[in-house]
């Protein structure tokens, strides 16, 4: 039975165990480009021990960002500015990986700190969010999206697999696509934001085809040999949501499309994130394992979910069950970047501070401050 920290090889790729970073934005990125910031953050989770540390959603195009400080990789420049950090979280044994985002109806925002909404129309941030149709995401995100044309989606498709290319470029080992969370792939997917009459509405086949066609044109940018996971917004805790079956066929058809792993998480799709969302159960540990565990046990898909991840023992258990190949940590490693080494002193390991490098472990034999408490 694999634990937490058993190897997991997908590919080319061995991770060391079964920890990664989740990508999370820090609105600190100008021009898109990554910045000390971004090397301080992803390259102290490596040495902290994690696995697989992944860069938070870039754009794939400057409308795809969310606010104007969102990472980018819709140009070169961008792409070089992320190779020190590669170069330093594989010089620390983990492996280090990126998402590509496009932001749709929630494009123009304010980051948190600046207000964490919509920008007021005719500011020059304010630009023009785009969905599947022209519904409003309402509360913080007033601004009606446009609804794509055509040649909109096609150019959608190539901006995600020239950014995929450039990722590639940059060294990074691991790619993750941002389908959840509200963003523009989880609105084609979901019947709340996709009430399209063309082939990319309608149907599942309809709503899953905007999101199988651009996962199909990455992957031919992507090195056969190299992951690729999606973060697939698979529950709402709505009663209009997308049933779950629909997530359970649309990752039969990206496994058949060559997917590595799926990430489950939230659609946000209404009910939006500035909002209390009150059937979201908050208070529970790891509430999507379980969902996690019926998409893998029904798909036979390598799965991974975060949320509420906190107890290494928690972590365990789903992996032990079978649930989830990976546990992705936002809030817990933002508290703890050597949360690896911690959970190894937690679940009694032998030798703990081997899950550091040398320069730490060396000289932290025995010492164990935190186990002790
Ligand atoms: C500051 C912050 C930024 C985030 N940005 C992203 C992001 O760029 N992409 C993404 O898929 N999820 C993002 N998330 C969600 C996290 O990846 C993670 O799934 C979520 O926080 C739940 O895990 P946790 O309970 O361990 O925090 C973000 C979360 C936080 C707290």
């Amino acid at each position: 039975v694999a634990n937490f920290f058993s190897p997991l090889t997908i590919k080319d790729i061995t991770l060391r165990n079964r920890v990664a970073m989740s990508p999370m934005c820090q609105y600190s990125a100008q021009d898109g480009l990554m910045n000390d910031w971004h090397l301080v953050h992803l390259g102290g989770r490596a040495v902290g021990g994690s696995a697989l540390v992944i860069a938070e959603a870039a754009a794939v195009s400057p409308n795809a960002r969310a606010t104007p400080e969102d990472m980018g990789l819709w140009n070169d420049a961008q792409a070089e500015s992320c190779e020190r950090t590669v170069a330093f979280i594989k010089q620390n044994g983990a492996v280090p990986g990126i998402q590509l985002q496009h932001a749709g109806r929630m494009g123009g925002m304010q980051s948190p700190w600046n207000g964490n909404k919509h920008y007021p129309d005719g500011h020059e941030h304010a630009w023009e969010p785009v969905g599947p149709s022209a519904i409003t995401l309402g509360g913080p995100f007033p601004r009606p999206p446009r609804e794509m044309l055509l040649s909109d989606i096609q150019q959608t498709q190539r901006d995600f697999a020239a950014a995929a290319g450039r990722a590639r470029d940059a060294g990074f080992q691991w790619l993750e696509l941002h389908y959840g969370h509200s963003y523009l792939m989880q609105n084609f997917f979901s019947p709340i934001s996709n009430k399209r009459t063309d082939a990319y509405g309608g149907s599942f086949e309809g709503r899953a085809r905007m999101l199988v066609e651009t996962f199909k044109a990455v992957r031919e940018e992507w090195p056969e040999s190299l992951p690729i996971s999606i973060r697939l917004g698979v529950r709402d805790y709505q009663a209009d949501e997308q049933p779950i079956e629909e997530s359970i066929e649309l990752v039969r058809l990206f496994k058949a499309a060559g997917l590595d792993l799926i990430d489950v998480t939230m659609g946000f799709n209404a009910n939006h994130v500035s909002d209390s969302k009150p059937n979201v159960p908050w208070g529970d540990d790891a509430f999507l394992a379980d969902t996690a565990g019926l998409i893998r046990e029904q798909t036979d898909m390598l799965t991974a979910t975060s949320w509420n991840i906190r107890d290494p023992h928690v972590a365990n258990r789903m992996i032990g069950a079978g649930k989830v190949d990976m546990v992705m940590l936002g809030r817990s490693m933002l508290a703890d970047p050597y949360w690896p080494y911690h959970a190894a002193q937690q679940l009694g390991l032998d030798k703990p501070q081997d899950k550091l490098p040398k320069q730490y472990s060396v000289w932290l034999h025995g010492h164990e401050i935190i186990k002790a408490q």
